[in-house]
């Protein structure tokens, strides 16, 4: 089985559901109580046994570019007055040379698009999609759980969770040909379906390992949902085509900090998490909830 080494971070998109924030700041690097929303997805990556992590990017995202950038005037500053602690802090910033890339989507033409145009860095070989908006906590990152279900079964496999009625139609959703509870065998893939359309409840968050095949699919896909070019439909082509395609169900709670309050949830989860912050966390969370 040949090992995933790379990952495409598509962060191209206009984020208008947090808007005015995302107006000018991307929210990839909007912090989870101290941390970049990016910083957890490349943690989550090397986890994984990921070494080169792709970009793709569009207008507005330089402070994305920038966290990972050095910062010797920092660094010498924090030398000087003896923080050590901080300098710790920064350390998970640091890329090897090359480790990363950037490239521009020049029109958000959805997310098969963004992805399609990494296909000359990804070359032939499996690769994942990590989508830094969907954070999840857990004791073993989920990509790593995915890459040892790549291990095993080969193909594409998709991050799979379920949800309720009244949100399926966010979703790309997963039509089941088995299930053993853990692993899901696609007979095909819904984008965006109605509640009573919906071939189950498990839904594709942003988590994939893929063929290099769904390059290919990508580039003689037609726009699909919402007039863009859709992933979904490019992962469906290659069910089609009696490829292997799997949903993992992940371990893990996964939170959606493209929205508002998904990212609201995250922040109170995550600080709640750090042992500094529990406590007082815990106890101002209870006095606020006996106000409600
Ligand atoms: P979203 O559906 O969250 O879209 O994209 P968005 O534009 O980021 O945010 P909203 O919905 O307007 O608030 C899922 C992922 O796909 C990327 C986004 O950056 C995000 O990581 N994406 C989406 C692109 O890179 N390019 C696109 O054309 C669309």
């Amino acid at each position: 089985m040949t090992t995933v080494r790379k990952a495409v971070f598509p962060v191209a998109g206009l984020g208008t559901r947090f808007l005015p924030a995302t107006k000018a700041v991307p929210k990839e690097v909007l912090p989870l109580v101290d941390r970049p929303l990016i910083q957890y997805a490349i943690d989550e990556a090397r986890e994984a046994g990921i070494t080169d992590f792709i970009f793709v990017t569009a207008k507005g995202k330089s402070a994305l570019e920038d966290y990972f950038d050095s910062a010797p005037e920092l660094v010498r500053a924090l030398e000087e007055k003896n923080k050590p602690d901080l300098l710790e802090l920064i350390k998970p910033a640091e890329m090897p040379s090359g480790a990363i890339s950037y490239l521009r989507q020049q029109e958000a033409l959805g997310l098969g698009h963004a992805v399609w145009c990494a296909r000359h860095l990804v070359g032939d070989e499996p690769f994942a999609v990590i989508l830094p908006d969907d954070v999840i906590q857990g004791e073993v990152g989920c990509l790593k759980q995915m890459v040892e279900a790549h291990d095993e079964m080969g193909g594409c496999i998709v991050a799979a969770m379920e949800v309720g009625p009244e949100s399926i139609s966010s979703y790309g959703v997963i039509d089941p040909a088995s299930d053993d509870g853990r692993l899901v065998e696609m007979r095909g893939m819904v984008e965006k379906p109605k509640a009573a359309d919906a071939p189950s409840n498990l839904a594709v968050i942003g988590r994939y390992i893929l063929s290099p095949r769904v390059m290919k699919n990508l580039s003689v896909i037609k726009p699909g949902a919402n007039g863009e070019i859709q992933l979904t439909d490019a992962i469906a082509q290659e069910i089609k085509i009696g490829r292997p395609v799997h949903g993992l169900r992940f371990r893990g709670e996964r939170f959606d900090c493209g929205s508002k309050l998904g990212y609201l949830q995250a922040t109170v989860a995550f600080a709640l998490n750090r042992a500094e912050f529990r406590a007082d966390m815990a106890a101002f969370l209870k006095k606020t909830a006996a106000k409600l």
